[in-house]
């Protein structure tokens, strides 16, 4: 009886610690960036189309999610990266990258703030008006002119965007 009783406390000890991880990660995710909701597939195809992939370039996904963006690009471009501040979302886009046995695509746990975006010639975001501006400083900071940006549902206070289709924005650096 004690046994079980041990049991039952530790089985539910790590049930509430993970849950407690998931929801300060995501509360993370919230201040530092956007909350997880994921692009519905049909978006993320109208995505890649409007953005016009080619072969020999390089995509990054800021706030990668579940990985769909991601591995959606790797049909279409030569690598493709996700950035994502949520350990269990990078963990489930490593899986699904492993279980697809996709081999040009990188994940990253880590803030998208730390990384340099001067070698991609695409990049993708989902992220909340309130980190947009900041966003366009660091785009036009680092990326080169030519570059191209799509955006799903938000769009950056200070910059003209050239495409836009349903929820969906297009910029060139
Ligand atoms: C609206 S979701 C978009 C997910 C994915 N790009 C998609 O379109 O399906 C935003 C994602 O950004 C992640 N995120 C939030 N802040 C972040 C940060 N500072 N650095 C990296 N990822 C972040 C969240 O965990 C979440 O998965």
């Amino acid at each position: 009886m004690i046994i079980l009783f041990w049991a039952a406390t530790i089985i539910f000890t790590i049930v509430y610690a993970g849950i407690l991880f998931y929801l300060l990660y995501a509360l993370y995710a919230m201040i530092s960036g956007a909350p997880f909701v994921p692009t519905s597939h049909e978006k993320v195809k109208k995505m890649i189309d409007m953005v016009d992939l080619k072969e020999h370039e390089r995509f990054i996904d800021l706030g990668s999610g579940d990985g769909r963006l991601v591995l959606a690009a790797t049909q279409h471009c030569k690598h493709a990266t996700g950035v994502e501040i949520s350990p269990l979302l990078y963990w489930t886009s490593r899986t699904q990258q492993l279980r697809k046995h996709i081999k040009n695509a990188t994940f990253i746990r880590d803030t998208l703030w730390n990384i340099d975006l001067a070698s991609y010639d695409v990049v993708s975001i989902y992220f909340i008006p309130h980190w947009m501006k900041k966003l366009e400083k660091k785009i036009k900071q680092e990326m080169k002119p030519g570059s191209r940006i799509i955006s799903h549902a938000f769009t950056f206070p200070g910059w003209r965007y050239q495409k836009k289709d349903d929820t969906i924005y297009m910029y060139y650096v």
